[in-house]
């Protein structure tokens, strides 16, 4: 992105070891072409959603791993979701099983009953590994086997505080609309896709599939919708992002190479959350340049980063929807 400018001085000149912890004044900036301008967060507003659970710890889109993210603090959690065979929405990052379970086989192809056969937490762990020594009770039986969609929003629609989702639909997959079909159906099914006017389901739906993102927004108008980007095509470098879209989901590499891109997504009335944030530079720069989310696979630390370990949780709500929120999304 050629056209982009670059900031001074650049975030990453912060000290490092520092955690970043001092609230930012609010900053107001000018109105965008795609809505008003939206207040920056402070620190302590930003919410730390967990990859694929807190799956630096515990092997990922495990119920442990969510449980892990849960019990350190994670304001939110970030998921892949896939349908089987018999179309029920599982946890799956990669189109096949190989890399995280003991068995082999594309998802889309096998039955729930099948991958329940798997174990998706063995591929983490090596001979005398004490990982999960800080959370004895995740390894019980069930606590590593695959994953539904269903169980997951269980796990959070049941947790005391309200727990932000971030749903991401993988694409391209031989079901093509099915997913969406099936994610909101079982969001209603858990009254998550339907939010009423002034209200906010604690869910968003993810995709790098702008198609994916289009059928969500026809089968669930009210429902936050996030375009993930690998890089940033041309049409969007202005900040914009497609009609009915309002948060923007750049990779934490695009922000180092082009920093102002937050500023351009803010000054057009969107938010910006960022992927995969683990290095404590990519936090700070993160925070210098207010972003709205940040997503990683080491929750705890990020927290600990932004000194929010042992605080209060970003969003304080109890679970389901709330009332719309000014700085929100
Ligand atoms: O949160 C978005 C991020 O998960 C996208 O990349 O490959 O990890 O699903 P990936
Ligand atoms: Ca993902």
């Amino acid at each position: 992105m050629q056209s982009l400018r670059r900031p001074e001085p650049r975030p990453s000149d912060r000290r490092r070891s520092e955690p970043v912890s001092a609230a930012r004044p609010h900053i107001a900036l000018r109105a965008g072409a795609s809505g008003p301008a939206l207040p920056r967060r402070t620190v302590a507003e930003i919410p730390v959603i967990a990859h694929r659970g807190a799956s630096e710890d515990v092997p990922e889109h495990t119920l442990a791993a969510y449980e892990a993210a849960l019990l350190q603090g994670a304001d939110g959690v970030e998921c892949d979701v896939r349908l089987t065979a018999d179309m029920q929405l599982v946890c799956v990052h990669d189109r096949r099983v190989n890399r995280t379970s003991d068995g082999r086989g594309v998802v889309s192809t096998l039955e729930l009953a099948q991958l329940r056969q798997l174990d998706f937490g063995s591929w983490k762990q090596r001979p005398g590994d004490e990982e999960f020594a800080e959370y004895p009770d995740l390894r019980r039986e069930g606590a590593h086997r695959v994953l539904t969609l269903e169980r997951l929003l269980e796990l959070v629609t049941g947790h005391p505080n309200r727990v932000e989702m971030a749903i991401e639909t993988k694409h391209p997959t031989r079901y093509a609309g099915l997913v969406e079909e099936h994610l909101v159906a079982l969001l209603d099914r858990f009254g998550l896709a339907h939010p009423r006017l002034g209200e906010r389901s604690p869910v968003r739906v993810m995709s790098f599939s702008a198609m994916s993102v289009r059928r969500i927004r026809r089968l669930a108008p009210s429902l936050d919708t996030v375009l993930l980007l690998d890089r940033v095509p041309l049409r969007l470098r202005d900040g914009s992002l497609p009609r009915g879209v309002r948060i923007a989901g750049p990779g934490i590499h695009i922000l180092r190479i082009h920093p102002e891109y937050v500023e351009r997504v803010h000054s057009m009335g969107n938010r910006v959350h960022v992927w995969t944030v683990d290095q404590p530079s990519d936090i700070d720069l993160c925070v210098e340049l207010g972003v709205d989310a940040i997503i990683s696979n080491r929750p705890k630390a990020v927290l600990a980063r932004l000194g929010r370990d042992g605080a209060a949780p970003a969003a304080t709500a109890r679970h389901g929807v709330i009332e719309l929120n000014p700085d929100s999304p």
